[in-house]
């Protein structure tokens, strides 16, 4: 059997039509397959490779680390340098109520860690959460997510939960004192890029403070430059009692963490005791992976172009079939009229090696969330080939 065959057959699978490609080198924004065909990255890993891939200092970091040593020890009990650096990277650029990370697998893990510290801080067990949401697919993070869709099939989930519409002001009247936390991505990212107002947002954070929520911002997609700015949150003027972060957190390699004050993680640390166990969270090759990644985006001020690139493209991506283009940063989602038409394109653009997908909660919208590092000759070359896909 092939490779095709063998991934088939003995890979579990998750959809009727995965993409398949077989890839076997990627570098910088660049895939390569096994036929040597050569593709354009606008996928990113989902937002992950936001340095690009095999990033050298990142791999330099991986090897460093690799002679020294892999997993020593179950999470949190012996000090582990590239945890205790990356922690420190990482609240450094953080505000001072953001001072104490914890590391996880995942995403949703991280999603899972922070429910259950707002249930110990608060003495609550209301979770609310918001409309096209995506938030993980563990069963706690499942049961927030805003799609019933999702939901339905594998009730029953977590008691407790009510989802409100998305950037609604009015909505939040339903945030009382029985709510121990409210969980919003700081800009809905499978949702098919969706902003919340300035407003909106500023309400939330007064109204959670009001009641002695805890607001937990997802920045699991928007973190680490996507945005334009280092965290999302810094676009609405406000700050969240518990952060969460994935994906560009790792630098290609599996990491999550919530983050929050040094108070309120103490309440992890009794009644009971290790309130949130992980074997692997927090691995040292990952953390140091992760730190290089984050040094890169700091030092060579990715950022910075982030949101001329955001408009470059805005600027090309211009022709009749397209509905509307939302766009967040180097974030956009360009939306045809339908999941037919977006799928014909989304195929096109792969065959001219162009890799794109739809979102989650809108089909009808093309991704566009590249490494933050292509250039703009590259965005040239992408939005003309689009361009001609279209015609
Ligand atoms: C906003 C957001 N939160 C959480 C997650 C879950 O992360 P993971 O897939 O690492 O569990 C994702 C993944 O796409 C996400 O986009």
């Amino acid at each position: 059997m092939n490779q095709r065959e063998l991934f088939l057959q003995h890979v579990a699978q998750t959809s009727p039509e995965p993409m398949g490609l077989e890839i076997v080198k990627a570098d910088g924004i660049t895939l390569y397959d096994a036929n040597g065909k050569e593709y354009i990255d606008l996928i990113g890993g989902i937002s992950v490779a936001n340095v690009g891939h095999r990033h050298p200092k990142v791999i330099a970091a991986i090897q460093k680390q690799l002679e020294a040593y892999l997993h020593i020890m179950v999470y949190g009990e012996f000090i582990e340098t590239p945890q205790v650096q990356y922690a420190k990277l990482l609240t450094d650029h953080l505000p001072p109520s953001l001072g104490c990370v914890y590391f996880t697998n995942s995403g949703a893990e991280a999603v899972e860690g922070a429910m259950k510290l707002a249930k110990r801080v608060t003495n609550r067990t209301q979770i609310i959460s918001f409309t096209n949401s995506y938030h993980g697919s563990t069963q706690g993070a499942l049961s927030i997510i805003g799609s019933e869709y999702w939901r339905n099939a594998f009730r029953p989930l977590l008691p407790g939960i009510l989802h409100l519409p998305y950037n609604s002001i009015d909505a939040l009247n339903s945030i009382t004192e029985e709510t121990a936390c409210v969980i919003a991505e700081t800009v809905q990212g499978e949702a098919g890029i969706v902003a919340p107002s300035n407003e909106w947002m500023q309400a939330l954070r007064k109204k959670c403070s009001a009641t002695g929520t805890l607001l937990i911002l997802d920045e699991i997609q928007t973190g680490f430059g996507r945005t334009g700015r280092l965290w999302g949150f810094e676009h609405f003027d406000i700050v969240p009692d518990i952060l969460l972060l994935g994906k560009a957190l790792g630098g290609g390699m599996p990491l999550g963490a919530f983050v929050a004050s040094q108070q309120l993680m103490q309440e992890l640390m009794r009644d009971p005791v290790l309130g949130h166990i992980t074997t692997f969270g927090g691995h040292p090759v990952c953390c140091a992976a992760g730190m290089a990644a984050m040094k890169v985006i700091l030092e060579e001020k990715i950022i910075d172009s982030v949101q001329q690139k955001e408009k470059l493209f805005k600027s090309l991506l211009i022709h009749s079939k397209i509905r509307a283009i939302r766009s967040f940063g180097l974030w956009l989602a360009i939306e045809f009229d339908s999941f037919e038409t977006n799928k014909k394109i989304i195929d096109a653009c792969i065959r001219r090696g162009i890799l794109t997908d739809w979102f989650l909660f809108s089909s009808s919208s093309l991704r566009v969330s590249p490494p933050l590092i292509i250039s703009e000759e590259e965005i040239k070359k992408v939005s003309f080939t689009v361009r001609e896909i279209l015609d």
